[in-house]
């Protein structure tokens, strides 16, 4: 994952800024650079691989600056090259950059109509060429990052340096988290709190959608629309700034608002997005000759494989099973050669899915691990990992480990769907687009949080509450009862809308509580069928869609949770964290104990 650093320090801060990036590397990088101000002029470092790479090309071309940025770049927009690693320098302007730029390609294409030159294959330096253009226009550094800002479409963060400002960093924040650091004298800016720990104790966090000017006394903090605002400055304790909350109240809700990053960086790690395709490791079998995927996992990773199974299906046209890994273990499952069997695990050390690795390897099948902690055993035994790069997660309820997962496993499906000659260069060309705003539409769904709140209050009354979906929506309505169940305690069901009327109907009466995700797809006319008779019986219906569903739902719902439209592929991803925000705040407002719910554990190694 990317990190970003800057200081506007009083002495030299090269050596700082490596060290800043260093308390980053957790995150998995694979090139990094620092950018400083030179006597008013801008001047740069960077290496391909980890930072001693970069500590030795610093040693023979040393950076004396007391102004500077550092990035640390897992990459998206083209290869893990020095040309393509941050900062990106124009002869104006320095940038570095987390996240991705949606529509690099058309802003890119303008620039170059009007003449400007490309050094690397990165999103990030269509930034930097915009800002530098409005500079050359006339407008002071703030002016132009400001005009600038608003024709970026995705989710980022970013900060930039500029030529003959020594006193000035700039730094934004849209769907990916930024602190800044206040010293005596001295400003300090990161992408995780983490970094700063060796400079400052007083951290405030920028908010979505603001953006910064820093300088050494001080850092004037502007919201979206421009207007000043306050975001106080917090002392972190000593020690903490190890794995911190940041500015969030439990891990689980840091991790929740941490996804648009994250999957941001899973797809990076999958997809080419200047070519659009998936590009996998070499696996070691041949997908065009295997007849048969098994999945296995529990809990919240079953449901990302019982999700994936829709679209193994539907892409490449292969039968699937998915199975609970400790039936799966024990059921004899006859296994042909000529399957691969997928493990999906965050903690990579659950006892009855290694089990299952196990058995499916006895019985000579290849096996992928999908997996969040790379050295686990799970990554370990399996002939292939595909790491999720989540980053660690410590709220025991997963979260952005789910999205995580299921961001690989389309990347899995679609690949399988091409090799198979079931998707055509076009419809992968399609599916990568999508998933690419994957990040921006999760910054919109997080916007519902206020009005989820707010809906959490009639939830935390409920004893029973019940989760319905059709499609891939089903298994994400079994998520949402799980996150429910383990972290508020209140029982919940997930059902397949359609399988209501078979039994669980009968539960219905003005006290339950049903949430319905449903964005307008094929299948919605049925599911609004399903609704009429959950309302029919008096239900009070909590509908999750889009625009197009909530006008076309004639039903009466007791709220609307309306997110973007979007293609049904991504739909899974996105509707996962209105759904995991439920959870949170109904847990919140009953006063359990989110991160560590009782009984519960991270990583569950015994059967
Ligand atoms: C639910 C949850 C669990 C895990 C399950 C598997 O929020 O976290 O259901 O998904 O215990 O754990 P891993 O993914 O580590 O194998």
């Amino acid at each position: 994952m990317c990190g970003i650093v800057g200081i506007l320090g009083k002495d030299a801060v090269a050596d700082n800024l490596v060290e800043a990036l260093r308390r980053l590397e957790y995150r998995g990088y694979d090139s990094a650079g620092v950018a400083t101000l030179e006597q008013g002029h801008l001047a740069v470092c960077r290496a391909e691989g980890k930072l001693k790479n970069l500590t030795h090309k610093l040693l023979r071309q040393p950076l004396s600056g007391r102004s500077g940025i550092g990035h640390t770049r897992w990459a998206t927009h083209g290869k893990p090259t020095e040309r393509n690693a941050h900062p990106h320098v124009t002869p104006r302007v320095a940038v570095v950059h987390n996240g991705i730029i949606e529509n690099f390609r058309e802003l890119k294409a303008e620039l170059e109509a009007e003449g400007a030159c490309f050094l690397s294959d990165t999103d990030t330096e269509v930034v930097g060429q915009l800002v530098d253009r409005e500079i050359v226009r006339g407008k002071d550094p703030v002016a132009a990052v400001e005009a600038v800002l608003p024709r970026l479409k995705g989710a980022f963060a970013l900060a930039f340096l500029f030529e003959g400002e020594d006193d000035l960093m700039i730094a934004a924040r849209r769907g990916s988290p930024l602190a800044i650091g206040y010293g005596a004298g001295e400003m300090f800016l990161g992408s995780d709190a983490i970094a700063l720990g060796p400079f400052t104790d007083l951290v405030a966090y920028l908010e979505e959608g603001d953006w910064a000017v820093i300088t050494r006394t001080g850092a004037e903090i502007h919201d979206e629309s421009g207007a000043v605002v306050v975001r106080p400055a917090q002392k972190v304790p000593p020690g903490t700034l190890l794995v911190d909350k940041g500015n969030h109240r439990h891990f689980m809700a840091k991790e929740i608002y941490e996804q648009p990053e994250v999957i941001a960086h899973t797809f990076g790690h999958y997809l080419d997005l200047t070519r659009e395709t998936v590009t996998l490791p070499d696996l070691p079998f041949d997908l065009a000759e295997i007849d048969h995927i098994s999945i296995t996992a529990c809990g919240t990773a079953l449901f990302a494989g019982s999700i994936a199974e829709y679209w193994f299906e539907r892409f490449a046209r292969l039968p699937v099973s998915t199975d609970i890994a400790s039936e799966f273990r024990y059921r004899d499952t006859p296994l042909g050669k000529n399957g691969i069997t997928i493990v999906i695990s965050q903690s990579g050390e659950t006892a009855d899915t290694l089990a299952s690795l196990r058995y499916a390897r006895e019985c000579g099948q290849k096996t992928v691990a999908v997996v969040n902690v790379p050295t686990s055993t799970i990554a370990r035994e399996a002939d292939m990992v595909l790491p999720t790069l989540a980053g660690p997660e410590i709220g025991v309820a997963s979260t952005k480990a789910f999205t995580c997962q299921l961001a690989t496993l389309a990347c899995l499906a679609v690949h399988t769907g091409r090799v198979r000659g079931v998707l055509s260069e076009d419809d992968e060309h399609r599916l990568v687009r999508a998933m690419m705003e994957v990040p921006r539409l999760m910054t919109e769904a997080l916007k519902l949080s206020p009005e989820i709140e707010a809906l959490a209050r009639t939830l935390s009354k409920a004893r029973d509450v019940l989760y319905l979906g059709r499609g891939t929506n089903y298994p994400l309505a079994l998520e949402g009862a799980l996150k429910l169940k383990e972290i508020s305690y209140i029982h919940a069901e997930g059902y397949a809308a359609g399988e209501l009327k078979h039994g669980p109907i009968a539960l219905i009466d003005e006290t339950m509580p049903v949430v319905v995700i449903a964005p307008f797809d094929r299948i919605f006319e049925k599911t609004v069928s399903n609704m009429e008779e959950v309302a029919a019986r008096g239900g009070r219906i909590i509908l999750v869609t889009d625009q197009r569903g909530a006008d076309l739902a004639h039903v009466e719902a007791m709220q609307k949770l309306i997110l973007p439209e979007m293609p049904a592929t991504v739909t899974p991803m996105v509707y996962a964290l209105p759904v995991q925000l439920i959870a949170y705040h109904t847990a919140v407002l009953m006063g359990t104990d989110v991160d560590q719910p009782r009984n519960l554990a991270k990583s569950v190694t015994v059967e």
